[in-house]
């Protein structure tokens, strides 16, 4: 018995991992183990040795199984205190850098424009980008197969057959937003408008999805002088210098009269540049709300009158920002992204200030 036990417990105490230790309480104490075949020695005894022989066998067997017991607690705890030094982690370490995006130069001037506006007294209204044909353009003075509505080239939605309702357009202008504004609060009224709008148009200052800035203000008695100021006010300020803008009569279904702004810059090397060189960028449509407008949207032309502008957003920021082909803009190409991009605290730059 001494043998046995002197055997088990060394093995027990060299076994290296559990499933050694699981073959070693199989052959000592196991059904056919060793101490099963002593325990059957038992039988070919005579009682008095059996008396002594019984539990000294059987507190054998309790010694080796608490020794397998403590082994294998041994075991785990080793194995546990393994992976704690191995996967120890100093929390205390500064940690990897990381690259922060930017802000797309869209949004950029969005805040800029939005901030310059505010100051001049306009609040920001908004309208969906998926409009119904009367806000985009019957209340527009855009009747059915009036041209207009074909230079548009529109987006359509889908609709299904037998789907009579009429049709739902991607907004082609920010304009609808004037019919919204002034059926939401009357006159009078000063808004400005951002947002994306859709036409079905591509090349180097046109894509389909583009952002315009709609701005109006109505009132007893604003005119085109008080338009012209605005607006120039505002470019000053945009472009934190004077710069040379040409107001050419134009006609839109909406305003009466009707005049287009161009900026003055150069395409030269690769760059825009504004306030120099031969070329005219076209930054905006405007003019005096149309009295049948102001009508459709709930106003009495005979009591008010004012005037609205459109703006490309994308326009004035390829000025402002040297950005040459509009494409770029929506190519998601992150070198563009982080040579044109904003750092995300940037506030808006207002050079010139406004003057109210
Ligand atoms: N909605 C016109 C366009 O997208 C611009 C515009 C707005 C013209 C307001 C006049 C008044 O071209």
């Amino acid at each position: 018995m001494d043998d046995l036990k002197t055997k088990y417990l060394g093995l027990i105490n060299a076994a290296s991992d559990e499933q050694a230790l699981e073959d070693i309480r199989l052959q000592a104490v196991g059904k056919k183990g060793e101490v099963a075949l002593a325990m059957r020695e038992l039988g070919k005894m005579t009682p008095e040795e059996r008396q002594t022989q019984g539990p000294l066998l059987n507190a054998l067997k309790d010694e080796i199984n608490s020794a397998l017991a403590a082994k294998k607690a041994a075991l785990g705890d080793a194995a546990l205190n393994e992976r704690l030094a191995a996967e120890w982690l100093d929390v205390s370490l500064p940690s990897r850098g990381r690259r922060m995006g930017t802000i797309h130069p869209v949004s950029q001037v969005t805040e800029e424009v939005s901030a310059i506006f505010a100051d001049m007294g306009f609040a920001v209204a908004e309208g969906p980008q998926i409009e119904d044909d009367w806000h985009n353009f019957d209340a527009l003075n855009i009747p059915p197969h009036h041209p207009a509505r074909q230079e548009h080239d529109t987006f359509y939605m889908h609709r299904d057959e037998g789907d009579n309702r009429p049709p739902h357009v991607l907004r082609t202008h920010t304009s609808p937003v004037q019919i919204r504004a002034m059926m939401a609060q009357g006159a009078p009224i000063r808004v400005i408008a951002p947002g994306r709008v859709y036409r079905s148009d591509y090349d180097q200052t046109h894509t389909p999805m583009f952002h315009q800035i709609e701005g109006l203000a109505i009132d007893k008695d604003i005119s085109m002088a008080n338009l012209k100021w605005v607006l120039e006010e505002f470019f000053t300020a945009f472009f934190g210098t004077k710069v040379k803008t040409r107001f050419r009569a134009s006609h839109f279904p909406f305003t009466e009269p009707s005049a287009e702004v161009d900026v003055q810059c150069s395409f030269e090397g690769g760059t825009v540049k504004v306030g120099e060189g031969n070329d005219w960028l076209e930054v905006l449509g405007s003019g005096m709300v149309h009295p049948k407008v102001l009508k459709y949207a709930g106003v009495d032309p005979s009591a008010w009158q004012g005037f609205a502008f459109g703006m490309g957003i994308d326009r004035i920021a390829m000025l402002k920002y040297g950005i040459p082909d509009l494409r770029a803009f929506f190519d998601s190409d992150l070198r563009w992204l982080r040579h044109y991009g904003f750092a995300a605290l940037d506030v808006p730059t207002m050079r010139g200030g406004v003057s109210r």
